[in-house]
């Protein structure tokens, strides 16, 4: 009897299937009411008292092996089956791959990268922590030169002053000091300002900047580029430069754009005159050349700044800059198109 229980369990762990009807009958023939086992236990009485111990583990071992066989093989059939369903109907529609958005600043920045680069210009960078030199001195701000009023500084220290750049127009010196010329480029970034937070007005937002130095640069290569940059950006080809103020260029210009007055909107964003400001630049002084170790007798050059929240609001009709830094999903899923 004990011989027949061993050979079964040998038979037991010998056993493999590769159907659920295999492992099934399998199941039944050991486990089933009428199966094996029970069949096993029922001479149980008829073992002697002496061999009934060994008999009674070895049933045991037996029981615990069929069950752990009946499991590993609907395990394995079963994972099996998955996956063949896997690559089995590729027919089937696939689960939706939530895909996120870029921030529409990236986006309005990247935008505004590639209209330029496809002119020559190159990307650079500077840090947002600045000294005086770089953020006012170099650009002709010198100590209490009152436009430094104009800028609501965030001072980190003070002799030397330490503080956070309030434009990108830094970038500019320090590219100048680093590289020769011909420079062609432009430099996207975030800046800071000591303002009320309002819905047209942040302390936090993101500038570009761009410069040109070589040779014979005149007023007119400044024009045509700006023409260039506002057809390719916003699709508009009439612009006007209104006479303005900038420390840091002679003569200097604000640059509008004609959006025209077709819907209520561009009443409301053009106040009215159809005309819109879209940025700041002129012909860089040769005060900020010679600071930046670039002869202005040999070279000139011409600058522009622009804001990239104000662009991004009136390419996406955003009505209040706050959004660009609330992270509010049902405002980014927007752009989600947009790559
Ligand atoms: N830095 C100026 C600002 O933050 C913008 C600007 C104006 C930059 C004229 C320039 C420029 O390079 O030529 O308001």
């Amino acid at each position: 009897m004990l011989d027949k229980v061993k050979e079964l369990i040998g038979e037991v762990n010998e056993f493999q299937a590769n159907s659920p009807e295999a492992v099934e009958d399998f199941r039944i023939k050991y486990l089933g009411k009428k199966g094996l086992l029970n069949d096993l236990f029922a001479e149980f009485k008829n073992v002697e008292p002496a061999s009934r111990k060994e008999f009674g583990q070895a049933l045991n071992t037996l029981k615990n092996a069929a069950q752990d066989k009946v499991n590993t093989l609907k395990d394995n059939l079963e994972s099996a089956d998955e996956q063949k369903g896997f690559y089995g109907d590729l027919t089937r529609p696939s689960e939706p791959i939530e895909l996120g958005s870029r921030h529409p600043i990236s986006i309005v920045k990247n935008q505004i990268i590639d209209v330029f680069s496809r002119i020559g210009f190159t990307v650079s960078e500077g840090p947002e922590i600045e000294d005086d030199w770089h953020n006012f001195t170099a650009l002709n701000l010198p100590e209490y030169h009152p436009a430094r009023d104009m800028q609501d500084t965030f001072f980190i220290e003070k002799d030397p002053d330490i503080l956070l750049r309030t434009h990108t127009s830094s970038v500019q010196v320090r590219y100048m000091e680093n590289n020769e010329p011909p420079i062609r480029t432009i430099s996207p970034g975030r800046v800071f300002r000591n303002e009320d937070i309002s819905a047209r007005a942040h302390c936090i937002f993101h500038q570009v900047e761009g410069l040109y130095i070589d040779t014979d640069v005149s007023f007119a290569d400044l024009k045509q580029t700006l023409l260039y940059f506002t057809k390719e950006m916003f699709g508009k080809s009439k612009i006007r430069l209104r006479p303005s103020y900038f420390p840091f260029t002679e003569p200097s210009a604000e640059v509008d754009i004609y959006w025209g007055l077709e819907t209520e909107t561009d009443y409301k964003i053009t106040k009215g005159t159809g005309w819109l400001e879209i940025m700041g630049c002129g012909m860089v002084d040769p005060n900020v050349l010679k600071n930046a170790n670039i002869d202005p007798t040999k070279y000139s050059g011409y600058a522009f700044g622009m804001g990239i929240e104000r662009i991004a609001m009136l390419l996406y009709q955003i009505p209040d800059i706050r959004m660009f830094y609330e992270n509010d999903v049902r405002f980014l899923e927007q752009f989600k198109t947009v790559l």
